[in-house]
């Protein structure tokens, strides 16, 4: 018999999709890009767009899942009865097939950094975490190989265990901890001595850092942190019972998200200033510099220690999303062919994942447009499949669904704003991001 997966509780549905959303994207991604393109003023058009774009989207992301209830291959059939459609699903499938690839290489990085924290814990080596060379790590390709090989063996066990089991439960404490070590490691940055210019650095908007390619990559980073228009969120709502509130965990999840954004980036750019590095250094930010704020520490090393392992599951818990997509969408929610599915998935992943990781290395030279391919795969991503894929649900939402079935999802979450919402969906944020999109080609 065909076994759809279910969350039990509406709890169990929004600790997976909070745990989709916070990951890499908020505590690595988020300071990296807010480094190259302009700190404050990166970190305001963030917020505007996150609110403004990012928070609707997610609404409505949650209420076609839960008016769907089905894989996202087939949910945009199901509601409008155009089978054509059902390239939105498809579209966000790609998204995350190829996303999972980048990913994989910085969960590789936490996996290596975890390693070799324990290698000093236990005596193994010597030295202190600043020690760990950062630029020698990235760019060894076997090393790197076996960390994102790991990560994915990982993702994919916990996947092949299936949705009820496994990590919600874990996430109550994991997350809450990850929560309380962020708001430590921020205490000791901001009182490094020079800390001053890093919190203003990230705190101060100054409008001539504002870039067109910098307000692009805002809004690329607002999809990218919510998990938007890859039909990820989608997919977990459809899981959901009928008690879900739509409104109410889709500003939970948001709220989450912009706090763990902002620690941070308080945690990353007062050290980052008081430590003489680069605010522009690239997606090697975090390693580089936080531990040297925990060198700073009593017992630095093994609070280190701890901090990557809480790192490392909500990186898990986001990649787990990814490779619960494609099985979703190749097993058409049937849990029979499920392992089967997430290994091939998996070994097709760590086959596109090996270019990104040496592009840090023996790669490097190789650009597409520029860009090298790490940084294509995610551009390619973050600013075309996943605006892509939420303009597709935007236009079936507001042009071919039906208003009042689409108000009754949202059940006994009561939302008064439906009607602005509504709107601002059907009219606004479709024109916002096709201009988006022309900008982005000029
Ligand atoms: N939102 C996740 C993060 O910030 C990444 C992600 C994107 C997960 C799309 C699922 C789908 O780390």
């Amino acid at each position: 018999m065909k076994k759809q997966s279910q969350w039990k509780s509406s709890t169990g549905f929004i600790l997976a999709s909070a745990g989709s959303a916070i990951g890499l994207g908020a505590m690595w991604k988020f300071p990296y890009m807010a480094g190259i393109y302009g700190g404050g003023a990166f970190l305001l058009m963030f917020l505007l767009f996150t609110i403004i774009v990012g928070l609707p989207l997610l609404i409505m992301e949650f209420a076609v899942g839960k008016m769907g209830q089905t894989y996202t291959t087939k949910i945009y059939e199901k509601l409008t009865q155009k089978k054509w459609l059902n390239i939105i699903g498809w579209n966000g499938n790609l998204a995350v097939f190829i996303l999972f690839g980048f990913y994989s290489v910085i969960g590789g990085w936490i996996i290596i950094y975890i390693l070799k924290v324990l290698g000093q814990l236990i005596g193994l080596s010597s030295g202190n975490l600043s020690s760990i060379e950062f630029e020698a790590i990235i760019t060894n390709p076997w090393l790197t190989i076996m960390g994102q090989g790991i990560f994915i063996l990982l993702t994919m066990v916990i996947v092949m265990m299936g949705v009820e089991k496994g990590l919600e439960k874990a996430s109550k404490i994991m997350m809450p901890l990850l929560f309380i070590f962020l708001i430590v490691i921020v205490v000791r940055s901001l009182s490094l001595e020079g800390a001053q210019s890093g919190l203003r650095y990230i705190l101060q908007p100054r409008i001539e850092d504002l870039s067109v390619k910098g307000t692009l990559f805002a809004l690329g980073q607002s999809f990218f942190t919510l998990s938007l228009g890859t039909t990820g969120m989608i997919t977990y709502a459809s899981y959901a019972s009928k008690e879900m509130t739509i409104k109410t965990s889709a500003l939970s999840i948001v709220i989450m998200n912009i706090v763990v954004s902002v620690l941070a980036g308080l945690a990353i750019f007062p050290a980052t200033e008081a430590f003489g590095f680069k605010p522009a250094d690239g997606p090697g930010l975090l390693f580089k510099v936080l531990p040297q704020v925990f060198d700073q520490m009593a017992a630095g090393s093994l609070f280190y220690f701890i901090f990557l392992i809480l790192f490392l599951f909500a990186a898990l818990t986001s990649s787990i999303s990814l490779l619960e997509l494609n099985v979703s969408n190749f097993t058409k929610n049937n849990n029979e062919h499920r392992a089967r599915v997430a290994l091939i998935a998996s070994v097709l992943v760590f086959i596109i994942s090996v270019p990104a990781t040496l592009s840090f290395g023996s790669l490097n030279d190789v650009r597409i447009f520029g860009l090298t391919i790490f940084d294509a795969m995610d551009f390619l991503v973050s600013n075309i499949l996943m605006p892509l894929g939420a303009l597709g649900t935007t236009l079936v939402v507001g042009q071919l669904l039906d208003k009042d079935a689409l108000k009754e999802s949202f059940g006994r979450d009561r939302f008064k704003l439906f009607s602005p919402w509504y709107y601002l969906v059907k009219l606004v944020l479709p024109l916002v991001i096709i201009l988006v999109f022309i900008m982005q080609l000029i």
